[in-house]
Order: structure tokens, then C-alpha cells, then sequence
């Protein structure tokens, strides 16, 4: 019997977030099961996995392809995988994913899903948050939701990758991002996407990428903006993932927010991740992008 016909969900909290028992993401038998768990709790972690970066990546293939990465360089023979490193005695005061975030959320098709591979981990510490955007967007009144809901977002690399980004200011130790013009491109989403594979109604913004709604300036924007974020990283919208050697965690890049916790000066810490490409971002009213 293989060993993912008896795969099993524990959730890890309220909002959102699950452990997977009995997977091996080497057997294709296990992708099924695990994207009907993607979809139902939004970021899943599973435990004990043994992956060479190809084997990886190959599960990676079954949710979608792997995206080729923007900014941040890549494994030499893998352009779809970056190592997120942080050293023992790194110098930089910044880790790569230590603000609130989606992954690339300023590409026009934003990725539909990441997934973290752990190869070393700090003997404490280094944990992700993670928050649920649709359980935000459920949170708020019906007045609320109705303004939300005709709102488009403008999203933009450039806090990060642009010219004056913070990328461009520091560089991490053991991790090459190049800082460019290309960070500042902008691109429109809908502030609630809909998730085509199980109609779920999302928030699409966040901290660090989600610069202004569309149509308005950016002072005039801050406030609601402000408050939405602060309402999705409510302590009852989060859950939060501690790594083992070997855990990989697969999260929809499109209904969650993460956070990577800096809290283990001295020790390393080594994560592979995929990035999966998505499609360009659905509303709920025709017109709303
Ligand atoms: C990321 O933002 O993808 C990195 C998260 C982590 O290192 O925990």
C-alpha cells in the first residue's frame, strides 16, 4: 500500500493551516489529496520529506509551473528554486521574507502557490506566520465589503527591488538580489480576487507590495490600507509553522500572507523554495480586473 493512501490533515488553527501525516511528495499518489488540503486549508506543512531540488520541483509541476524567479538569483541549475539563506554571522539587519508579503504579488499573473523546502534550521526560532486573506475578507462588515469589493489595487516590486528598494541599499550574505528599474513596474489587481478552483473570495493586498488603490494617491489611500492589513494579521487570522530539517511547507500564494521571524542570530538557516505561476487575478464584477 503506498504510504500517501493514508495521508492525514490536523489543523494547526482556527483561521487557517494544517499538518499533513503520512505524505511522500515523491509519489504522485500524494498530489491530490495534498491540493484538495491546499485549497481547503490554505498553508499546509509536511513533515520528514527527503527531496533532491529536481524531486522538488517535480511535485512542484503537478499544481503548475514552476516560475522563473525575478530579482533574486537562482540555484545554478534550477532557475526555478532560490535558496533563502540566512548565515550563522550574517552582517545584514534583514531576511529575505521578514516583512508581511505574498510572493511577487507585483507580477501581472501572481503565483498561485510557493513551496518551502527546510534543509538546515536553527535549533529554535525561525519560524513563518502566515495570515488568511479570505478569513479577513470574511471578518469585515457588509459596508466594508461592498467598497472593498469595486476597488482595484496597484501593486509594485519597488520597496524591494526597485532603484532605491531595500535590496538595492543591502545586499544579504549568502543571497544575490539584483535591485533594478524593473522593480518599480506597477500592475492593477482587484483588491477581492476570486479563487477560480474553489470560488473563495480573497484580500489581495499586503505591507510591502500593495502601494495605492488605483485612481487614488497614495497618502489618500494609506489609511484603508493601513487597516486592512492590520485586520488580517489579527492574532485569531494567523497560524504559525515551526521548521524541521525536511518540512515543506506548500501555502496559496493568493489567500495568504506570510512572515519570516528573524529571532536566531547565530545559527543558519537554509530553505529551498518554488515559486508556481499563476494567472492574472479575477474580481467579482465585470469591469474590476
Ligand atoms: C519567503 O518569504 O518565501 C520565505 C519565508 C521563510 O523563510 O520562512
Amino acid at each position: 500500500m503506498s504510504k500517501n493512501s493514508a495521508i492525514e490533515f490536523r489543523p494547526l488553527a482556527g483561521a487557517l493551516g494544517a499538518e499533513v501525516l503520512g505524505a511522500d511528495l515523491k509519489d504522485d499518489e500524494a498530489f491530490e489529496p495534498i491540493f484538495a488540503g491546499l485549497m481547503e486549508y490554505g498553508v499546509l506543512m509536511i513533515r520528514d520529506q527527503d527531496l533532491t531540488p529536481g524531486q522538488h520541483k517535480a511535485f512542484c509541476q503537478r499544481i503548475g509551473d514552476p516560475l522563473p524567479v525575478p530579482f533574486v538569483h537562482t540555484l545554478e541549475d534550477h532557475p526555478e528554486i532560490i535558496a533563502v539563506i540566512k548565515e550563522a554571522d550574517e552582517r545584514t539587519r534583514m531576511v529575505f521574507g521578514g516583512t508581511w508579503h505574498t510572493d511577487f504579488s507585483f507580477l501581472a499573473a501572481p503565483p498561485k502557490a510557493s513551496c518551502l523546502y527546510a534543509r538546515e534550521v536553527p535549533p529554535f526560532g525561525g519560524d513563518t506566520l502566515f495570515a488568511s486573506m479570505t478569513k479577513a475578507y470574511e471578518a469585515l462588515s457588509s459596508g466594508m465589503k461592498a467598497l472593498v469589493e469595486n476597488l482595484n489595487v496597484v501593486h509594485s516590486g519597488r520597496r524591494s527591488y526597485g532603484p532605491v528598494g531595500a535590496f538595492a541599499n543591502a545586499q544579504l550574505d549568502s543571497m544575490s538580489v539584483t535591485a533594478s528599474d524593473d522593480g518599480d513596474a506597477e500592475v492593477i489587481h482587484p483588491v477581492v480576487a476570486v479563487i477560480p478552483e474553489n470560488g473563495k473570495r480573497s484580500l489581495f493586498i499586503n505591507d510591502i507590495y500593495a502601494i495605492r488603490f488605483d485612481g487614488m494617491t497614495e497618502p489618500e489611500s494609506a489609511p484603508l490600507l493601513k487597516f486592512l492589513c492590520e485586520q488580517a494579521r489579527r492574532p485569531e487570522n494567523l497560524c504559525r509553522l515551526t521548521w524541521q530539517r525536511g518540512s515543506v511547507a506548500l501555502w496559496d500564494n493568493r489567500t495568504t500572507i506570510h512572515y519570516a521571524i528573524d529571532d536566531y542570530d547565530g545559527y543558519r538557516r537554509e530553505m529551498h523554495r518554488v515559486t508556481i505561476a499563476g494567472e492574472p487575478l479575477q474580481g467579482i464584477r465585470q469591469g474590476i480586473q
